[in-house]
Parts: structure tokens; C-alpha cells; sequence
């Protein structure tokens, strides 16, 4: 039988979304459960093996997360790591103790590389070490095969029942061995298949949408962005024109960011349905300057305005979204701390009657999005496009929104594009943008005394947007974008340029 699934069990340990990545970056799927999912809830179609996260739990404590141990008798290969280790030790009769000092970041380790998980590695390297306990006695029918100056047992493994554990962070790049021990892993000992593609998992997608809705009729709320698009392309080759797009203009956009996107979606054969909604939600916004309630108002308005034209188009029993793996995980966590309500355009209208939902890009990471748009010839601009948010300008520009403000951001955020295109820097930068500040500044224009507004650039790096520095933009740069926005744009006095990192400050200003 074929075997090509990985399934990575979570523990609820810092990387565990980064172990699926690296499974897949081998070309092996792998997927992140619960670690409490019941064997009669795993598809075992196809699986080589199981991987047991990290945790910040002690299986010492009553309480701690535990799995369904009908996984040990599978008979299938299991991988713990760091709590995983500690689980499998435990649950095998051996011992786990709490010293004074934890190990945490790069630290020597030196490995018995006789075992088949340490092939081809050095018998002494740098690992990435994020641990308080550590175990005390090794289970029964265990052997030890790694060690490190604070962790005097930092692997185990029972080669007869195909169990190896780590206490180390081999999916992290600190980890010089790392992704070989991993594919040690999944390729050699688990004999995983490398059939992992993008171009393949569109095909299949579009395979199975057609053959399961066969002549339904769904809609889509497209953005503009990378995810809507690629999901409606991807529904569009399986049904055609059953699929039908709605395309909100709030009047948040970008210049001339409705037309460009309309064009992309025609040249993707597209059958989407435009409504410039812009008027209303301006008269909505009008004198609101709380960016909270700016969201909501934005938020809940765009899903009445969808609601109204879905109901016009009528007939659709399903509806098609572009939502992606982080926001699935997300989802399934405890979201203590809303920082900002993020409100996504092609969020999910919550009372419309729809006998179901149908997200082909649910299993995917960002990247592997962008890779599927390629396969599916999506022209590279919308493919590589930066992330835009929802409530679009209404949240570039601080305070009361009106007409004119917008014609500033989207005029110097045009000037910012350009600029940034100029000069090479397009794919280099996760974000840039331009925000319009409410505060008044003194220049001299021609000979004139002026006093206008100031308006920030805002230009970051990040790999996920969960964290960012500032983008170290060339002199010349900055130079050129200040020059060309106080001489060219009406209204502005001063430009600045913001290099808050992320945290504390947040991408967008508000
Ligand atoms: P912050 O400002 O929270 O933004 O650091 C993180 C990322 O999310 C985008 N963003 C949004 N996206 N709806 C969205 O779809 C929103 O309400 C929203 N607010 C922020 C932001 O542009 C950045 O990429």
C-alpha cells in the first residue's frame, strides 16, 4: 500500500505548525491534529508515521495532554519530540524529572549516529534546545542514542517497535542536522513517498470538486487577494460557470486597484460580478474615528452588501472560500488577546443559507498557495501579491475617514509602488504602505508658507506577519518618495518614515 502521510500529533509546543512544514517542504504530506484525536478519527489510509510535538506540559503533572496510546500499537513508526520524548518515556514505564536549570537554545549534541536516525549526522553538532524536563531513567526495551552536557539522555529509541524520540528541536533551523534527521525519519525509516505537489494538489482538487458537485451552483467573495483568487480559479476549472465571484468595491481600494483586479480576473476566465459599494460605506464611516468600530462597521457592511448580492444571483447552495492552514489552526485555539478584530473580506456571512462550505485551499501554508496560483497560471503579480487588509484604507488613514484623505494615501502609496518597483525592491518586502496622520505641519511651498498634513511610510519584513522589522529602505530611497509625494500630491507637508518593529507596534497603524 502507498504510503505518503505524515500525521504530526499537537501538543501545543511553539513549533509545531513549522514540523508540518518541514514534512511537506520534503514532499510528503503531513497534517497537524490534536494530540487528544481519537484513533477512529485518523484516516490511517496511507500513513507512514506519527510525529508527537512539543508541549509546554510536564507528563508529570494529573493533568497533562495526553494521546490516544492505541497509536503505540498501530505498529506504525512514531517520532516524539521534546514533550513527545517525555510522553513516550512515560508511557513506556520510564522516568522524567524536573531539574533546577532548563536548556534553552543552540547547544552541542553528540549522537550515537549508528542509529537510523542520525545517519549521516556528525557524531557531535549544534541542536536547538527549548526544555525544562528531561528524562531520568530510559523505559524498558529503550536505548539511549544522543546526550548533551545538560540533558544526559536527549534521545531514545526502540528500534524494534520503530519508536524514536528527541529532546531537541530538529524542525528548527538552529538545528544544523536537523532536516536530515527528519527525512531520516519520514523517507528512510517510515518510507514515505515524495508526492507532494502543487501542481498535483490543484489537479486533484479540481478532479475531486468536479466529480463531488457535480452541476452545483456556488458563490465566491473574491478581494483581490492571493487566497480568494486562487480558491476560485482552482472551483472555476472544476465547475465553470456555476461558480459565480462577487467583488466588493468599499471604496477602500487602492488606486485603480479595482480595475486592475477585475482585469486578472477576466484574463483568469473569471464569471465575477462587480459592485461599487463605495458611496455607502463612505456616508457609514462618516465622523467614526475609533479604529475598532471603523473595522466593525466595515466588517459587518461588507457581509450585508454580499448578502444582498448573493440573494440577487440566488440558486447557490454553497459557498466558496479562500481560507487557508494558519487560519484553520488558528481557529481551533484559544484566541485570548484580540489585538485587532481582523476582519478578512471573504469572511464567512453567518446567517445566509448555504447547505455548506467548500475551502480547497484549507490544508495550505501561504507559500504553497502561491505555488498552486503558479500551477495554475495565475499571472505572477497577483500570485506575489503583499497582503492587504480587509477595511483597506479606512485604516490607513487615522481618524475620521473622508474622500479627500483616501485620494492622499492612495495617490503616495501609488508613488510608494512605483518607487519600490524602480528600485528592485518588490519581492523584498513583506508590506509597504503610506498612512495619512491627522497632523498639520508648517513647510514652505514655491514661496508660499504651507501647512499640510503628514503623511508616514510604513515598509516591514516579516516571514508571517506575527512579527517584523522595519525594512532597512535605501537613503535614496526614502529620499526620492519624500520629494516626490510633498511635490506631487496635494495636501501633503511632511513625510515620514516608521521603523516601529512588530512587537509592540503592530503592521498597520491602527
Ligand atoms: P497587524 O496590523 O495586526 O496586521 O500587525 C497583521 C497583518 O494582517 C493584516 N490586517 C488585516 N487583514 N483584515 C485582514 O484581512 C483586517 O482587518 C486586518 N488588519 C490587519 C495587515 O495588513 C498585516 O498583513
Amino acid at each position: 500500500m502507498k504510503k505518503n502521510k505524515i500525521i504530526v500529533l499537537n501538543f501545543g509546543g511553539q513549533y509545531d505548525q513549522l514540523i508540518v512544514r518541514r514534512v511537506r517542504e520534503m514532499g510528503v504530506f503531513a497534517e497537524l491534529l490534536d494530540c487528544s484525536t481519537r484513533i477512529e478519527d485518523i484516516d490511517l489510509k496511507n500513513l507512514a508515521g506519527i510525529i508527537l510535538t512539543g508541549g509546554p506540559q510536564s507528563v508529570n503533572d494529573k493533568n497533562s495532554l495526553k494521546a490516544d496510546d492505541r497509536i503505540f500499537d498501530l505498529g506504525l513508526p512514531i517520532l516524539g519530540i521534546c514533550y513527545g520524548l517525555q510522553y513516550i518515556n512515560h508511557y513506556f514505564g520510564g522516568s522524567v524529572e524536573t531539574p533546577k536549570n532548563g536548556e534553552y537554545g543552540k547547544t552541542p549534541l553528540f549522537v550515537d549516529n549508528k542509529s537510523d536516525l542520525f545517519k549521516g549526522v556528525e557524531q557531535e553538532s549544534v541542536i536547538w534546545m527549548n526544555h525544562r524536563d528531561r528524562i531520568k531513567d530510559i523505559a524498558d526495551g529503550f536505548k539511549k542514542t544522543a546526550w548533551t552536557l545538560n540533558a544526559p539522555v536527549a534521545g531514545i529509541e526502540n528500534k524494534e517497535k520503530s519508536i524514536y524520540a528527541v529532546q531537541f528541536h530538529p524542525e528548527v533551523v538552529h538545528s544544523e542536522y536537523g532536516r536530515l534527521m527528519l527525512e531520516n525519519f519520514v523517507i528512510n525509516i517510515a518510507g514515505a513517498q515524495r508526492d507532494w505537489s502543487m501542481a498535483d494538489f490543484a489537479e486533484e482538487k479540481i478532479r475531486e470538486i468536479k466529480e463531488k458537485y457535480q452541476g452545483e451552483k456556488m458563490i465566491c467573495g473574491l478581494s483581490g487577494g492571493v487566497d480568494s483568487t486562487v480558491a476560485a480559479t482552482l472551483v472555476s476549472k472544476a465547475i465553470g460557470d456555476k461558480l459565480q465571484c462577487i467583488f466588493v468595491d468599499h471604496g477602500l481600494l487602492r488606486k485603480d486597484e479595482a480595475k486592475t483586479v477585475m482585469k486578472t480576473y477576466e484574463h483568469l476566465g473569471l464569471n465575477v460580478k462587480m459592485v461599487d459599494r463605495s458611496k455607502e460605506f463612505l456616508d457609514l464611516l462618516k465622523g467614526v474615528t475609533e479604529p475598532e468600530e471603523k473595522r466593525k462597521i466595515i466588517g459587518n457592511h461588507f457581509v450585508e452588501v454580499f448578502e444582498e448580492e448573493a440573494k440577487k444571483i440566488g440558486g447557490a447552495k454553497y459557498l466558496v472560500q479562500g481560507t487557508i492552514y494558519p487560519d484553520v489552526i488558528e481557529s481551533g485555539k484559544d484566541k485570548a488577546s484580540v489585538i485587532k478584530s481582523h476582519h478578512n473580506v471573504g469572511g464567512l456571512p453567518e446567517n445566509m443559507d448555504f447547505v455548506g462550505l467548500v475551502e480547497p485551499l484549507r490544508e495550505l501554508f501561504k507559500d504553497e498557495v502561491r505555488k498552486v496560483g503558479q500551477a495554475l497560471d495565475i499571472p505572477e503579480d497577483m500570485v506575489q501579491r503583499q497582503p492587504f487588509p480587509g477595511p483597506g484604507l479606512g485604516i490607513r488613514v487615522i481618524g475620521d475617514i473622508t474622500e479627500e484623505r483616501l485620494e492622499i494615501v492612495r495617490e503616495t502609496d501609488a508613488i510608494l509602488r512605483e518607487e519600490i518597483e524602480n528600485f528592485g525592491l518588490k519581492r523584498d518586502i513583506w508590506q509597504y504602505f503610506t498612512v495619512w496622520t491627522p497632523i498639520k505641519t508648517v513647510g514652505v511651498k514655491g514661496d508660499a508658507r504651507s501647512y499640510d498634513n503628514v503623511v508616514a511610510i510604513r515598509a516591514v519584513l516579516s516571514t508571517d506577519a506575527m512579527t517584523v522589522e522595519a525594512a532597512n529602505l535605501p537613503y535614496d530611497l526614502i529620499q526620492t518618495l519624500a520629494n516626490r509625494m510633498i511635490n506631487e500630491v496635494k495636501g501633503v507637508g511632511r513625510v515620514v518614515y516608521d521603523i516601529t518593529s512588530k512587537p509592540p507596534g503592530t503592521i498597520e497603524w491602527e
